[in-house]
């Protein structure tokens, strides 16, 4: 007898469940929409103002390297921007060679390995400049970093009163180069004059900020503030550089005339089908029952794979893509499955793609869509993806 292979060459666990047992649920990632997205926002900036693509958390669930790596392929970034050291690690085992900045300002003891990786930090801390100071000594080279001003996020960064303290620990140190300048946008997707207002009044203490540390002999090659938002709908928040991270993954379809192409498409399958008598429930709770003779599709996607459980508790049931046409969801959406109404698809059968979020036929359901109906936001929606649904790869990027 053939000893059996005990060791699979694992690469996600989502990926082995599929590879070995046949889940037909997967996240299909669209690196050509990617590189379009990036081109469309390079385009809408033009030439004077470089694009920074945002990939921290997974690249908001879509897969860091393969994502920066169509990016930089796309040739309408400069750089990439991740929160933490350790996705900027990643990025740079993943083979990127791009400027990375680490926006999260969270070292702890990682000065020396942050500049060892070429990775590019933002500083919002003093005691992070000495540090960075003593760890490019140590390494004999210069550290580049871009310093963040809190002009209204009340998150990180140094507040625009303190700019004079910022000034004296940058003079302390003398192997520290101050690249770049940036603060965050709180309020720029908040539509009307409420957004408006306060985003004019963060950007003025922002060139107010800017100014002062002018006036004291700092001047960054680099000023940046917009997120997706910022770089749409306020053309003032550009300055050198802007940081979109939403738009590049084909969110944020509302903030401007942008020809932005959803990027994630997440599908399974049906694997059981069952008709239901007038009175019987669905699922946990019973929170359905079927007003009529009902033809009930079950699919292997639940919310452990990160399909919203609460678009169960919305006005109006979330619905799924069967033969391009739109399925409501029935009752609870359990931790694996969730089960749908296909009563008006007589011919839905076992096999049946069944498409989640993204494209089939003439019909889309959007990121917006899901968190609309689930109280959350498009940026949950994908990132909420979990690791155990298998990335597969599509476009100019193999992974
Ligand atoms: C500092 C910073 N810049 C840029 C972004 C990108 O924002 P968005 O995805 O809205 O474009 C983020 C994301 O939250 C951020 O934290």
């Amino acid at each position: 007898m053939p000893t059996p292979r005990l060791i699979h060459p694992v690469r996600r666990p989502g990926e082995i469940f599929q590879e070995r047992y046949g889940r037909p649920t997967r996240a299909e990632i669209d690196l050509s929409a990617v590189a379009h997205n990036a081109r469309a926002v390079k385009a809408q900036v033009g030439d004077a103002v470089e694009v920074w693509g945002v990939v921290k958390a997974d690249a908001y669930g879509h897969g860091a390297a393969p994502v920066a790596r169509a990016l930089e392929g796309s040739g309408a970034i400069e750089g990439l921007a991740v929160s933490l050291v350790e996705e900027g690690l990643e990025l740079r085992r993943g083979g990127v060679a791009a400027p990375i900045l680490v926006m999260g300002s969270v070292y702890s003891q990682a000065h020396l390995d942050t500049l060892a990786h070429d990775l590019t930090p933002v500083v919002s801390e003093l005691e992070d400049i000495e540090a960075f100071d003593r760890a490019a000594r140590l390494r004999g080279e210069r550290a580049r970093v871009h310093v963040k001003i809190d002009t209204g996020m009340a998150r990180l960064g140094f507040r625009p009163e303190h700019v004079d303290r910022l000034v004296a620990a940058l003079a302390n140190a003398p192997s520290v180069d101050v690249e770049g300048v940036m603060t965050h946008l709180a309020n720029a997707d908040v539509a009307g004059s409420a957004g408006a207002d306060a985003t004019r009044e963060q950007l003025e203490r922002f060139d107010q900020a800017l100014a002062r540390l002018a006036a004291a002999g700092v001047r960054p090659a680099r000023v940046h503030a917009a997120n997706s938002a910022g770089t749409l709908r306020f053309p003032a928040a550009r300055y050198g550089a802007v940081r979109p991270g939403l738009v590049l993954y084909g969110g944020g379809q509302t903030l401007g005339n942008v020809d932005l192409r959803p990027v994630m498409r997440l599908s399974s399958a049906v694997v059981q089908l069952r008709t239901l008598a007038p009175g019987d429930a669905v699922s946990y709770g019973g929170l359905y029952r079927a007003p009529r003779v009902t033809r009930v599709a079950t699919v292997p996607i639940g919310y452990a794979d990160g399909y919203p459980r609460r678009v169960q508790m919305g006005a109006r049931p979330a619905e799924v893509l069967i033969k391009g046409r739109r399925c409501p969801v029935l009752g609870a959406v359990c931790m694996d499955m969730v089960m749908v109404d296909v009563t008006a698809i007589p011919d839905a059968e076992i096999g049946d793609e069944v498409v989640l979020l993204g494209g089939q036929g003439a019909e889309q359901i959007g990121a917006a869509e899901l968190a609309a109906l689930s109280g959350q936001i498009e940026y949950e929606i994908t990132c909420g993806v979990s690791k155990r649904v298998p990335r597969v790869y599509r476009g100019p990027e193999p992974e």
